[in-house]
């Protein structure tokens, strides 16, 4: 099998984002979820505009994607990584760890030198691929509340 492509979509890719972004929350919530009607009323300029602001990338290990991550640089020396997301089938198969290295390369190339991200404490999945490239989980003194790991970046 041919290596999977990742690939960083552009404006012009909005109608592909908005289609795959819609299924990861509807997969991860529920088309009754917040956050997915308030994205399903997104207009071609809001995909857009997501689109400009922060970076996407797309994993395609045939021809068509299966899963995503975002990326945003939030000041000169951080960036925020979030919105992993794989189609369940794709799930298992290291593409987790090759698009969030993406987003770490993308990072990197513009001089950011810390990248930080949050998870659900019983994301094992999450987790193992974080950890793996080196994340490590900063003290937050929440007891209950979602984790925020840290990556010093080289
Ligand atoms: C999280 C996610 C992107 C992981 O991507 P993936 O490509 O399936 O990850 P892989 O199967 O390659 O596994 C990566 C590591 O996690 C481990 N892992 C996978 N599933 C696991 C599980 N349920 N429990 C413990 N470890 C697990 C693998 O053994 C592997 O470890 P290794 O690198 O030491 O071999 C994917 O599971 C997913 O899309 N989940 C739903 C959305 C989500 O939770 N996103 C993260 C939000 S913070």
């Amino acid at each position: 099998m041919p290596a999977a492509r990742i690939t960083r979509l552009t404006e012009s890719d909005w109608e592909q984002f908005a289609e795959l972004r819609l299924r990861a929350l509807a997969e991860t919530f529920s088309t009754s979820d917040k956050q997915y009607l308030a994205e399903a009323r997104f207009t071609p300029a809001d995909w857009r505009r997501r689109l400009r602001d922060h970076a996407q990338f797309v994993v395609v290990p045939a021809d068509q994607p299966v899963g995503m991550i975002a990326v945003h640089q939030e000041s000169t020396e951080t960036a925020y990584v979030y919105s992993l997301w794989l189609e369940p089938a794709a799930r298992g198969r290291g593409l987790g760890r090759k698009l969030v290295a993406a987003a770490l390369d993308w990072a990197r190339r513009r001089g950011v030198r810390t990248a930080t991200l949050r998870m659900a404490p019983d994301n094992a999945a999450a987790r193992a691929v974080y950890e793996g490239l080196g994340f490590t989980e900063i003290p937050t003194g929440s007891a209950w509340g979602e984790v925020v790991m840290r990556l010093t970046l080289a």
